[in-house]
């Protein structure tokens, strides 16, 4: 049986940006694969998976903040420690997963990374959303 999404993409999340909405939605895919991964049998797809997730997070964050630093956004730098904050606690999970014999089972990373990504786009990237709204159309 296939599993419920574990998150899933409402126009609440879009920050108006098409290239950065197109890269949250494929974060959020990200998200549900290896939620639905998330079992014993698995853990491979969930090792590859959250790899390949932090390598597409190290392109968006940096689209992003090329995007924050183009519209002149003031609050860059305390958003940028937010997304460096996110590297390291996801490299964690993966040091951890290889680690640990994978132990840690997908369900908490997934659980992780729905929440830490809804929070993220809902609240810190609406900001910049309004932000932009005063440079013009884009
Ligand atoms: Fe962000």
């Amino acid at each position: 049986m296939k599993r419920p999404l574990i998150i899933s993409w409402s126009q609440d999340f879009s920050v108006g940006v098409p290239q950065l909405d197109k890269d949250h939605k494929q974060l959020l895919h990200f998200i549900n694969t290896i939620y639905a991964n998330s079992t014993a049998m698995n853990s491979d797809n969930i090792e590859d998976l959250l790899s390949s997730m932090i390598a597409f997070s190290v392109k968006h964050f940096h689209n992003e903040e090329s995007y924050m630093r183009r519209i002149g956004f003031e609050r860059l730098a305390e958003h940028k420690a937010l997304h460096d904050e996110f590297m390291e606690k996801a490299q964690q999970f993966l040091n951890d997963f290889r680690r640990s014999g994978k132990r840690v089972i997908g369900a908490e990373v997934s659980t992780f990374l729905a929440s830490w990504w809804k929070d993220h786009i809902l609240y810190e990237d609406q900001q910049y959303t309004t932000a932009g709204t005063s440079v013009g159309p884009r």
